[in-house]
């Protein structure tokens, strides 16, 4: 049934013209798990949002003082650090935190502010990654045990105050989940666990933690971090960012679901034009269009362009990795399916768009932000964990199609994704005439929660 809007709904009731998520779902015979029909939507009200959340220093300020300190975030893969001395460092404001393995057990993993005892030197570079089998200071030669126990002070004579007991290196909070390393700097946080609200549940369907690092892309975006992860929270500027994908990608009919403070979904059809897309479309042109098909493909008598594209990827992927897609359901195949962990994670569980991103500020600049974009490869099962490949690091000017890897079907779409960054920025700090930004009641409500989990944080 498509729903209207009509002068009788109440805000946040009306849909897009065309079939729903669920009502595409239902045509598939091969069903996903119950967690991708689940449905959570709920309005939030229709407030405009304050631009000075993204060029005011004093809000930047509040969130590096009263956020960031107290939220769970990933700062790498398990295998980043899969022998005992490895580290790797995690920066996002004015913090860096230093992740070490101590130990070869799956959870002998430290983590310590990145700060020397002696005089605050950081013990290792920011954004970096290594070996070394102590932490040493490149300062004075302070020396710390991987477990942060206290190794070596040269001229120990000339310390009488310092205690091995006290000047152990301090923790910061580790967990792991789904294959990732996550910090939490406030030693009375929640645990992750309860901090993952439905991931958990949901993420059974599809461990994370079997799968590992194919490309891992890094790149300077000019704007406040926060507008560009909101960038990637909704499918309504697929029409006119993307328009070139309007035939075979419907973000208008895209689900999107709030199922706790810190968590968010949306689930966006591919393989489904958009209702915008008038054009009469057959379902061989659909297939065509796509280009996610093989080659010249001819589509069989009575198939749907959805299920024979999903079809051909079970077999294309599966056959390359050696695991066995035959039961996985077509939403999981074609579908762009995005959950988002506040503040700053975003998972994409689908099979053939198998992302993670993560947002975060360039050092203390409001009007710049880090993007790694990460795609998560499928294992087959038993097969040993590859090595993770070196980032490839974009600047502000660099184009995604420079990445071998992102091809000409998705390198274009970064690009189109960041190419509104820097305008949107300035015209932040143009919007002399109104102060806010106007959200869509359904299509942006992503954005709505998030701000609303930060203002916990900025408020409390
Ligand atoms: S600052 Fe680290 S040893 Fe002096
Ligand atoms: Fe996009």
């Amino acid at each position: 049934m498509n729903i209207q809007n009509t002068d009788k709904m109440k805000p946040g009731e009306a849909r897009s013209a065309g079939p729903t998520m669920a009502e595409i779902i239902a045509r598939d015979p091969n069903q996903p798990p119950k967690e991708l029909l689940a449905q959570a939507y709920e309005f939030m009200g229709d407030d405009d949002i304050p631009y000075d959340r993204y060029t005011s220093k004093e809000f930047f300020d509040l969130e590096v003082e009263k956020m960031w300190p107290k939220v769970w975030q990933w700062v790498c893969r398990l295998e980043h650090i899969p022998e005992v001395g490895d580290n790797y460092v995690y920066d996002v404001g004015p913090y860096s935190i230093l992740v070490v393995r101590h130990g070869d057990g799956p959870e002998d993993i430290k983590a310590y502010h990145n700060s020397c005892l002696h005089r605050g030197t950081q013990l290792k570079p920011s954004y970096s990654s290594g070996n070394s089998p102590k932490l040493r200071c490149p300062f004075h030669g302070w020396e710390w045990n991987l477990d942060g126990s206290v190794s070596e002070i040269p001229c120990r004579w000339d310390f009488p105050k310092v205690t091995d007991e006290e000047f152990a290196l301090p923790e910061v909070r580790v967990e792991i989940w789904g294959g990732f390393v996550f910090i939490n700097m406030d030693p009375d946080a929640a645990p992750l666990e309860d901090y993952l609200e439905v991931l958990p549940a949901h993420f059974a369907n599809w461990p994370l933690e079997d799968r590992y690092i194919t490309l891992h892309v890094q790149k300077i975006l000019p704007c406040n971090w926060k507008a560009a992860q909101e960038a990637f929270t909704e499918a309504y500027h697929v029409k006119e960012t993307h328009a070139h994908l309007v035939p075979y990608c419907s973000g208008e009919n895209a689900q999107y679901d709030v199922f706790g403070d810190n968590v968010t979904r949306f689930h966006h059809p591919f393989v489904h034009p958009d209702p915008s897309w008038t054009a009469p479309q057959t379902e061989q042109e659909l297939l065509d269009a796509c280009g996610m098909g093989p080659e010249g493909a001819e589509l069989p008598e009575g198939m749907s362009a959805r299920a024979y594209v999903a079809q051909h990827l079970r077999e294309a992927i599966g056959g390359a990795v050696g695991v066995d897609l035959s039961h996985v359901s077509e939403t999981e195949m074609l579908d762009s399916i995005e959950y988002h962990l506040f503040p700053n994670m975003f998972l994409f569980p689908g099979i053939s768009l198998p992302m993670i991103y993560r947002f975060r500020p360039n050092g203390m600049d409001t009007d710049t932000a880090i993007f790694d974009l990460i795609f998560l490869g499928l294992k087959a099962p038993g097969q040993e964990t590859p090595e993770p490949p070196e980032p490839y690091w974009l600047g502000v000017d660099d184009s995604y199609t420079t990445v071998p890897e992102l091809g000409d079907m998705l390198g274009p779409v970064y690009d189109q994704d960041t190419s509104n960054l820097d305008m949107q920025q300035k015209g932040f700090k143009a919007s002399v005439a109104k102060p806010g930004q106007t959200l869509g009641n359904y299509q942006e409500i992503r954005l709505r929660r998030i701000d609303a989990t930060l203002h916990k944080y900025l408020d409390a």
